[in-house]
């Protein structure tokens, strides 16, 4: 039993409540099993940012790629739309579970600034140990919430942050952090446009979460968290127009401030989009947080063994026994893990 309840939150006065923990909704699949290491590990990618990124640099449209691992997940995944890997001892996943599906309200109709109904479901955090094998599910939202949707996910050695928002262009999104240690979540910022994907850049303290389809980055500024006032609307501290249209990023992570990008935070980003005439482009990016500007970009053909898109949802990188490792998990409901390094002899990269 869950309380308070979202519901009920929602009813409470803001002022008397700054941020609201909700005791967690969970299953539990392996008994006396830590849901992760402690103490915690570091983030893979921010931990190693420098070397991550000098050997995304050496990529390129010829790289040979080498299948390192491939782990099959216990059950229904549902639609894994985030991942973090906890030092390869942990694999937690955000997905959604649909119980009635959007539907358009049709060809180029907008109501309330939005084009389709909408729908319902369950927002999930699932942690899978080293083998695939499922220790535990959280079950995020209430049942009959309108936001239900999970985006991607970001770990930062402390917390998961994620963004659970209409599953519908253009609404509402609430950014939530989770106590991986015990998979409770709280309510942190409450903003009117739909998010997904989210990173938090731990040296300017900082989150960027991306609106539907990537379109956007907007920054908020965790050094004003007082201002936030959850479930009342807060305007983030700055927003700016993504400028890359190849394909739209899915899953983000932190990286960090590096000195060949001028000290600016960066993040890596994975991502697919399928074009008018059917031709499917995926692939990963170095991309600015605060201005979205793509400083480096491979593109990706690799497809899971159902057909689909590597890049398709959730994605993780790391450096392990010093070579850059990437992860994904593209398949929906019956998913994968595929572990990827390049080929370090691979010829010139063009
Ligand atoms: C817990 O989550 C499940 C879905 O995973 C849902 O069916 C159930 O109603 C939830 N329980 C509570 C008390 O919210
Ligand atoms: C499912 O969505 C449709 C609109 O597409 C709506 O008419 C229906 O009431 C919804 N059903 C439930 C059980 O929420
Ligand atoms: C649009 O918003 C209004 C006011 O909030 C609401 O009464 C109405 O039900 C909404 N329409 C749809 C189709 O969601
Ligand atoms: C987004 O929704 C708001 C109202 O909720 C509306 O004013 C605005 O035009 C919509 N934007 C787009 C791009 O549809
Ligand atoms: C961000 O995207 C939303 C659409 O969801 C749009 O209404 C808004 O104008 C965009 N902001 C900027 C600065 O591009
Ligand atoms: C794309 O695929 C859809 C469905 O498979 C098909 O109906 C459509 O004709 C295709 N379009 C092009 C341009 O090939
Ligand atoms: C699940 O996916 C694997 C390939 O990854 C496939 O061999 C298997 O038949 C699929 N199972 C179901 C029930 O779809």
């Amino acid at each position: 039993m869950r309380f308070p309840t979202r519901a009920s939150l929602a009813a409470l006065s803001a002022s008397s409540l700054l941020t609201s923990a909700l005791a967690a909704n969970i299953t539990i699949y392996q008994p006396n099993v830590a849901f992760v290491p402690t103490p915690l590990p570091a983030p893979g990618p921010a931990s190693n940012f420098e070397a991550i990124l000098e050997q995304f640099n050496l990529l390129g449209r010829t790289t040979v790629w080498n299948l390192v691992k491939k782990i099959k997940f216990e059950g229904d995944t549902g639609e894994p739309e985030g991942m973090v890997n906890i030092a390869e001892e942990r694999y937690i996943l955000g997905g959604g579970q649909w119980t009635n599906k959007t539907v358009s309200y049709g060809k180029n109709v907008i109501i309330n600034g939005t084009d389709r109904t909408p729908g319902a479901g369950y927002a999930h955090l699932t942690v899978y140990d080293g083998q695939g094998m499922r220790i535990a599910d959280a079950t995020l939202t209430e049942p009959g919430a309108i936001e239900y949707h999970i985006g991607g996910i970001e770990y930062d050695g402390d917390k998961i942050w994620a963004t659970i928002a209409q599953y519908r262009p253009n609404t509402t999104a609430t950014i939530v952090s989770v106590d991986p240690t015990t998979l409770e979540d709280t309510n942190l910022i409450h903003y009117a446009d739909h998010l997904g994907g989210i990173v938090h850049d731990t040296r300017k303290q900082e989150l960027s979460t991306l609106n539907w389809g990537a379109r956007n980055a907007s920054v908020w500024d965790l050094k004003a968290k007082t201002t936030f006032q959850y479930p009342q609307f807060t305007q983030p501290k700055q927003v700016a127009r993504n400028p890359f249209f190849s394909y739209d990023y899915q899953d983000c992570k932190y990286l960090g401030h590096s000195k060949i990008y001028f000290n600016h935070g960066v993040m890596m980003c994975s991502g697919v989009a399928t074009y008018s005439n059917n031709v499917t482009v995926g692939g990963l990016a170095v991309v600015d947080i605060e201005t979205m500007v793509p400083y480096s970009e491979v593109p990706l053909t690799m497809v899971s063994d159902l057909g689909t898109p590597i890049t398709q949802n959730p994605f993780d990188v790391a450096l392990v026994d010093g070579k850059m490792r990437l992860y994904f998990l593209p398949d929906q409901r019956n998913s994968t893990l595929y572990v990827y390094e390049a080929e370090q002899n691979s010829p010139y990269q063009y």
